[in-house]
């Protein structure tokens, strides 16, 4: 599948259930003194998860461009390394401001991944903040997926945090398997997700619920839904390969570059 139909079919999915398609934010936030870039979907929303502004629309979806060279976020120290990090990329989002919540958050990501884009839900595996049994039982009752595919995790991986301030909340991941041939020799059958080579984070599901300002944390007025995928990410599980360059949205580009540099794109392991 190409990517340009995974953008249109996410929007298709969301707006069906009535989301609001907004456009993505410029690269450079407007009003944001806190960010250098825009590092993710819910940046132009900021100020209605906070309360500080109404949204028109209480469901949103969005493909947003994205940086993240610096700040909280930086995954320039891996451009290059890996098979899955770059400079710019696009992240899809889905949002809720003060609407719905877990279960239709969970919900509608799961049908997009396994329905929309018939991924096979045994190459998904799920992580959950160690403190949210609410979600982990979600995934489990209403989606029917095996206690022994949700995994536990803390807050250095399933609490998002926008920036040093701003809203925040605990997650719930999805990871794709991309086959034992990419392991990094980490498997540990207690634990696959050790195994960084072979899983790649695909969504994350942003339960919005603080915001962190310089006084401390506090509870945002209502609970909302933060999400996004990445573009590259997923097409390259779409596309059945393992590095998002070698999918359609790069290979173009390169295919040129190839011939006006007359070097060949060659073994990148
Ligand atoms: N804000 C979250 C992230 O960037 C989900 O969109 O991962």
């Amino acid at each position: 599948m190409k990517a340009h139909l995974i953008r249109q079919k996410f929007s298709t999915f969301f707006i069906k259930h009535d989301h609001k398609k907004i456009s993505s934010s410029p690269l450079i936030p407007q009003n944001d003194p806190t960010l250098l870039f825009a590092n993710a979907g819910m940046n132009q929303f900021k100020d209605y998860f906070t309360g500080m502004a109404l949204a028109k629309n209480k469901r949103a979806v969005t493909i947003q461009k994205c940086v993240r060279a610096g700040g909280k976020h930086n995954d320039l120290e891996n451009v290059g390394f890996t098979a899955r990090h770059h400079t710019f990329f696009e992240m899809l989002g889905n949002f809720s401001f003060g609407d719905y919540f877990k279960k239709e958050a969970i919900h509608m990501a799961w049908e997009f991944l396994t329905k929309e884009l018939a991924i096979d839900k045994n190459k998904l595996l799920i992580t959950v903040h160690e403190s949210d049994d609410e979600a982990r039982d979600i995934w489990h009752n209403q989606e029917g997926v095996p206690l022994n595919r949700i995994f536990k995790m803390g807050d250095k991986d399933n609490f998002w945090e926008m920036g040093e301030f701003g809203p925040c909340g605990p997650c719930t991941e999805i990871f794709y398997d991309h086959g034992e041939k990419y392991s990094d020799g980490n498997y540990d059958p207690n634990f696959p997700l050790k195994d960084e080579g072979r899983f790649v984070e695909i969504w994350n599901l942003v339960f919005m619920q603080f915001e962190k300002t310089s006084e401390g944390i506090k509870k945002l007025p209502k609970p909302s839904v933060d999400t996004g995928a990445g573009l590259e990410r997923l097409t390259a599980a779409m596309q059945g390969v393992y590095w998002n360059y070698d999918t359609d949205l790069f290979q173009g580009i390169i295919k040129e570059i190839e011939k006006i540099s007359q070097k060949s794109y060659g073994d990148k392991k």
